[in-house]
């Protein structure tokens, strides 16, 4: 019984073993049913994104509404973001790559949040400045996803603060400190600059509505850890005249070493595998990564091997089998034991070379650019 109660989840700790239906549960979140997986796969011209396809996304909250809005002609935009405490790994890409795809599919425009101030308050043991170029790092990565300069804008936050700020001193004042309390869990030491952050978070959702002067349906892809967050933006956002932002939320990249997501908050930077790692590192992270093997060559021949509790399958999973037939194949080759180990993570580490090459060439294309995009005026005195 008491393992039940192993795993806790919120936007600034992820602990133990996530029980992901239950955890939905817990947020009161919809499941992200196969009805609507449909819908989304009609909309997008008859093709889905593998991490929905897969399941990756599994969750939301007003997705159907939403999508009824935009047949009838009321476009909504993306939006998501990233706390920038160091370099990327590869499960932080995943909202992004999601949100690529559909601005793509549905031609709607993107708003990256780039929380330099977040994680500063957050990390005691990083600088301003560090926070700072690790935001510039990380934008980098992210518009390498391949975003549409033309129909992408960037919150860097403490850059773009004039133009959030109007915004901000209205979320903020609906706020109670003790919603912010109740829902973070923060303790009497928490510094002041975390307690008002989650104004700052909610303001991307409601500025297309504010610069249009009219109501724009706004869609966040995130990691279900962020969902606190827009709980708080949600029950304000018809107060203050906004519509509620609708949510997809996907399940976490596990870790590398078979215990909990892909993070290195704990500190095993083995644990989680980085777009600045070199060749060498990749292959050796991947090569010492925990799987779902059995402890004989014989053994795994003879019964096959478990993917669902694979750290490698994962990776097939969420990004390096390009086809439903590769994924199938890994899956079915892994369980019957036609496939070892050491051959799945060979192969595996040329596909992840492959893409980190690919990617790098596409971030350096971004280089000079980037900066372009920050939103720094607000769009209108008020
Ligand atoms: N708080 C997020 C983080 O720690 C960053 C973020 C800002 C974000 N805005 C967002 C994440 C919107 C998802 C959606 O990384």
């Amino acid at each position: 019984m008491p393992e039940k109660e192993t795993f806790k989840v919120t936007p600034y700790e992820v602990k133990g073993r996530i029980d992901y239906d239950r955890l939905r549960e817990q947020f009161g979140t919809q499941e992200l049913t196969a009805e609507l997986r449909e819908e989304l796969r009609t909309m997008a011209g008859g093709t889905l994104h593998p991490l929905i396809e897969r399941g990756i996304y599994y969750s939301h909250r007003d997705l159907s509404a939403l999508l009824r809005e935009h047949r009838n002609g009321q476009r909504f935009f993306l939006y998501s973001g990233r706390g920038p405490s160091g370099p990327l790994h590869l499960s932080h890409l995943v909202p992004f790559e999601l949100c690529q795809w559909i601005q793509e599919k549905f031609d709607v425009p993107m708003y990256i949040q780039i929380t330099d101030d977040e994680k500063f308050w957050a990390r005691p043991q990083l600088s301003r400045e560090e926070t700072v170029a690790w935001g510039r790092e990380n934008l980098l990565d992210i518009l390498a996803v391949g975003f549409d300069p033309k129909r992408t804008r960037v919150f860097f936050d403490s850059r773009s603060i004039a133009a959030l700020y109007p915004l901000a001193i209205r979320v903020a004042r609906r706020i109670p400190y003790s919603t912010v309390k109740a829902v973070f869990g923060f303790p009497p030491s928490a510094n002041i600059g975390l307690v008002f952050y989650t104004a700052l978070q909610t303001v991307p959702c409601f500025y297309p509505s504010w610069e249009a002067g009219r109501s724009v349906p706004c869609l966040i892809p995130c990691g279900i850890d962020q969902d606190p967050h827009f709980r708080v933006t949600r029950d304000i956002a018809e107060s203050l005249g906004y519509p509620k932002p609708a949510l997809l939320h996907s399940q976490m990249v596990p870790g590398l070493l078979g215990e909990g997501v892909m993070s290195t908050t704990g500190g095993a930077e083995e644990n989680a595998l980085f777009l600045n790692d070199p060749p060498k590192t990749v292959e050796r992270k991947l090569r010492r990564a925990f799987t779902g093997g059995r402890s004989s060559v014989e053994e795994q021949r003879r019964l096959g091997a478990t993917p669902e509790i694979c750290s490698i399958w994962a990776l097939w999973k969420t990004r390096f089998a390009d086809t439903p037939e590769k994924f199938e194949q890994i899956t079915r080759d892994c369980r019957s034991g036609a496939l070892l180990c050491g051959d799945c993570k060979g192969e595996l580490i040329e596909r992840v070379h492959g893409f980190y090459r690919a990617h790098e060439a596409a971030r350096e294309a971004w280089k000079g650019r980037a900066e372009e995009l920050i939103v720094t005026a607000p769009p209108h005195p008020d």
